[in-house]
């Protein structure tokens, strides 16, 4: 642990997130009233994410708004390392990305980093392993309902051989000492993670246009050196957006894990294990007796279901400022509030997996592999 009490890296998150101070750190600006007011006109309904400041953090989103109101565009680029099955947390910001995708009509790559997932020894994957569950999550990032004449979904193992000269690109401008300080990479790393970082930058440059990536902030090491490399190389600097992480259900302590159930809603958990999750394990701001809550209330600043209903699950303003007070002032129990959550995440989980059911047709579309290997091959990347 760091001396701040808390780290966040692209593959852990341990202790509690200090969001200012990840600004800091990170070099990337708050969003501010003037830029938050500007996304939101044109965002309409998905404007409360940005409004309540769960997409806190950016690079550049002021240029990217630029682009569009000049008519000169940009694109979106996102992504999933598949490790395992996804939870509510990994699917928040494809939800987002959808809807800004659906407001500014535009492009979006979706990489799916199953050579990542390979390579970090402390997860124990086999090759299948990854392969399976890039098939898996493929399905739930489809059912987040994205463009299908707009989405390309890119499977590392499947595409980059056709990026590889703009891959080496990109490689031979990133030394050891870079990669060392923006990870901590160690002697132990073993050098395919060392070479990996080139990996993720390449969908940033797969138009020439501006690129928005959305994600939680824990991926902004790689856009800080993605903006060191692209100028040399031809490129325009990423844009960024960030989000705080929705916090595991078990409260504000590290992050919600595949590993640990209990500290996270899974997208293929049933009606009764979301109900036993929350029941059980969602951390409470609430007293310990009805009598005591009634007379002293509870705090949702520190209680997981109200702060899951904050962060996704309750969009209105004025009903969750209602549930807020009737909380605080004990009127609202802490039982009467989980079940509030679990009518949500099982009603949302049922719409999400409905279409879930449609997307195996459409895995070939979205992956369109032919069509996508041209475009590659047709930039000029092997000019540079
Ligand atoms: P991965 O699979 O770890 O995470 C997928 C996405 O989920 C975000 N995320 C969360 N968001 C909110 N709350 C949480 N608790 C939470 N946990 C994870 C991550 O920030 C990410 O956006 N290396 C990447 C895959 C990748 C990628 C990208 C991600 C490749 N290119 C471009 C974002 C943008 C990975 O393993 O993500």
């Amino acid at each position: 642990m760091s001396e701040q009490g808390f780290v966040v890296t692209p593959w852990e998150v341990t202790g509690v997130v200090d969001y200012e101070r990840l600004i800091r750190d990170f070099g990337t600006q708050p969003i501010s009233d003037k830029l938050g007011r500007r996304l939101e006109k044109v965002l309409g309904s998905a404007s409360y994410l940005i409004r309540r400041r769960i997409f806190f953090s950016h690079r550049d989103l002021d240029l990217i708004l630029d682009d569009y109101d000049h008519g000169r565009g940009f694109f979106l680029y996102t992504g999933r390392g598949p490790s395992g099955p996804m939870h509510i947390g990994h699917i928040l910001s494809f939800y987002f990305t959808k809807w800004l995708q659906d407001k500014f009509q535009v492009n979006v790559y979706i990489q799916i980093t199953d050579d990542e997932k390979f390579l970090e020894e402390k997860r124990n994957l086999s090759y299948q392993d990854t392969q399976n569950w890039a098939k898996e999550n493929i399905l739930d990032i489809i059912a987040a309902g994205f463009d299908p004449d707009r989405t390309f979904i890119l499977q590392d193992t499947e595409f980059l051989g056709h990026a590889y000269p703009l891959v080496l690109k990109v490689a031979r401008r990133i030394n050891f000492s870079v990669v060392r300080a923006v990870f901590g990479f160690t002697n132990e790393t073993n050098v395919g993670m060392l070479f990996y970082p080139s990996i993720q930058i390449i969908p940033s440059f797969l138009e020439k246009k501006r690129c928005l990536i959305p994600s939680a902030i824990d991926q902004d090491p790689y856009w800080r050196i993605q903006r060191d490399v692209a100028a040399p190389l031809g490129y325009q600097k990423a844009a960024a957006i960030h989000s705080k992480f929705l916090p595991p259900l078990t409260g504000f302590q590290d992050k919600m894990s595949s590993s640990k159930p209990e500290t996270a809603i899974f997208l293929s958990d049933d009606d009764n294990t979301v109900r036993n999750k929350v029941y059980r394990y969602a951390f409470s701001g609430g007293q310990a007796t009805i009598e005591e809550h009634r007379k002293l209330g509870g705090n949702p600043d520190i209680d997981v279901p109200f702060q899951w209903l904050y962060m996704f699950f309750e969009p209105g303003d004025s009903p969750i400022e209602r549930i807020r007070a009737d909380y605080r002032s004990g009127r609202m129990l802490t039982g009467e509030l989980k079940d509030i959550l679990i009518e949500r995440i099982t009603t949302f989980l049922h719409e999400h997996r409905a279409r879930r059911e449609k997307a195996a047709d459409l895995v070939e579309t979205f992956k369109r592999e032919g069509a996508l290997a041209r475009t590659i091959w047709e930039m000029d990347f092997r000019d540079r």
